[in-house]
């Protein structure tokens, strides 16, 4: 059996990770593929306990450090009950987010030395990388505006921790994934955000095709 493959979506939020996640998934599933998705933090139940944590409450809840640390718990877990056993198992994996958003988040948006964080995900978790990650970057005026529709009619309203923590943390963010993608060339693929679904949707396609040399 061959072995699955890791494709990450990163960006900021109202990108449009989860409508794009979903729309891959279902174009490789049509070619024969076995997929899963899913997500960060999250994708197992105790990381899905630990994103309660995360997601929800006060902004300032949380020394950065620890939001570092809870995220990489649950990332641990993600990784143990739900990505390396799909992988195992030949199925290819889309996560909506991964490490990078920490280095994102923390790194460039609370200011957590980025070497720190680099190191605690080696020692947590070795050369594990994604095959693909695909950065979907928006300026953060028009994703906030998107996130904000999304949860009035969304089934979560109340996971916008992060969203509630003002433009110019946004804006550092969006740098931040920009830096990653510019220091992670074979890697990351960055994805224009602002076109429409299918606009979007083609582009990612195009990544996919070039890494994996597959039709879709
Ligand atoms: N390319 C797009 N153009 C306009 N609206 C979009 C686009 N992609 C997604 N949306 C809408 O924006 C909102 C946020 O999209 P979503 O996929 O949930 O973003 P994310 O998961 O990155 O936060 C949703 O209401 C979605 O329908
Ligand atoms: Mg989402």
């Amino acid at each position: 059996m061959s072995k699955g493959y890791f494709i990450t979506l990163e960006g900021g939020e109202g990108a449009g990770k989860s409508t794009q996640i979903k729309r891959l998934a279902r174009a490789l599933e049509n070619v024969g593929i076995n997929t899963i998705t899913t997500r960060e933090p999250g994708g197992a139940p105790g990381a899905e306990e630990i994103r309660n944590l995360l997601v929800n409450g006060e902004t300032k809840r949380w020394a950065p450090m620890a939001e570092v640390l809870l995220h990489t718990a649950a990332r641990a877990e993600h990784l143990d009950k739900t990505v390396i056993p799909a992988l195992k198992n030949g199925s290819w994996v889309i996560s909506d987010r991964f490490s990078d958003s920490t280095l994102a988040y923390q790194g460039f948006g609370h200011g957590v030395d980025k070497a720190v964080i680099e190191n605690i995900y080696r020692d947590a978790f070795s050369n594990f990388k994604p095959d693909l990650t695909l950065i979907i970057d928006i300026s953060p005026d028009v994703g906030l505006a998107r996130a904000g529709t999304r949860a009035a009619g969304g089934t979560n309203p109340n996971e916008d921790r992060y969203e509630r923590m003002g433009v110019s943390f946004h804006q550092r963010i969006r740098n931040g994934f920009l830096e990653i993608a510019k220091e992670n060339p074979e890697r990351c693929v960055v994805i224009n955000g602002e076109l429409d679904e299918d606009g979007v949707f083609s582009a990612i396609k195009d990544a996919v095709i070039k890494r994996f040399e597959i039709k879709i």
